[in-house]
């Protein structure tokens, strides 16, 4: 019998398509390649979506919309297409402690309809029918060190915690101390030098890439 295609979805929850999310997520697609995997990339800013609206339609007994997105917006066909999906990775920046408001609405309207409400022998049901390996990478401004002081990771991976139990495998990945402008000069700031940054990102940044690309490549090699 032929091999099914395997298919792995990559959705940037950064307005820049260009920087470091985008970079570390297009890292771990070529991994996923390497791998095997057919892929897809989803800038989210780039699609006019709201997050969950509560309608419970996903919920309804006996419908065609259960388990399934109710809202018909621009995400409705992304989401379609992700039902597909063999390997997930969500990349977001940290603002403000957490994943962008983009993709909190993302992961809302991912996992709201795939959970359900129901419990059997002490675990949680979801409509899946196999493991979906996933993965958060999440890229800041903040020090790896200065992250665990501010308690970023606990904060964090209650995203991926989420995909766990809806998808049954979920890992996190982080990029720190990401180097935020392209010309430092034209802004305000004196909390960090932009040598410093500099520094940080010449020595580091290929290992993070490294890391994401690594990640992308044993997600694929998870899916049975
Ligand atoms: C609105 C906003 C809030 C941010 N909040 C934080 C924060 O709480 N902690 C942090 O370490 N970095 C914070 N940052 C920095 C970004 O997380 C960091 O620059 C990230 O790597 C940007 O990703 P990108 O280059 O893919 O856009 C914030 C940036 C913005 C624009």
């Amino acid at each position: 019998m032929e091999k099914k295609q395997i298919k792995a979805f990559f959705v940037n929850g950064s307005p820049r398509k260009k920087w470091n999310t985008a970079k570390m997520l297009e890292s771990a697609m070529k991994g996923a390649q390497e791998a095997g995997a057919e892929c897809e990339m989803v800038n989210l800013y780039d699609i006019d979506f709201k997050g969950c609206k509560s309608c419970f339609a996903c919920k309804l007994k006996n419908s065609k919309t259960n388990g399934v997105c109710a809202l018909k917006d621009d995400l409705r066909p992304v989401l379609e297409r992700m039902r597909e999906a063999d390997v997930i990775v969500l990349g977001s920046p940290v603002y403000y402690s957490y994943p962008t408001g983009e993709m909190r609405s993302f992961i809302e309207r991912l996992c709201f309809p795939v959970g359900t409400y129901l419990y059997e022998d002490g675990k949680h049901i979801t409509l899946r029918d196999k493991v979906i390996p996933t993965a958060m990478i999440f890229t800041m401004n903040c020090p790896e060190d200065y992250m665990k002081v501010v308690g970023y990771p606990p904060i964090l991976e209650e995203n991926t915690k989420v995909l766990a139990d809806i998808f049954g495998y979920s890992e996190t990945l982080y990029a720190c101390n990401t180097y935020q402008f392209s010309d430092y000069s034209r802004y305000d700031f004196n909390l960090f030098s932009e040598e410093d940054k500099r520094k940080y990102r010449d020595e580091h940044f290929d290992t993070d890439l490294k890391n994401a690309y690594e990640l992308g490549k044993r997600l694929v090699m998870k899916v049975n």
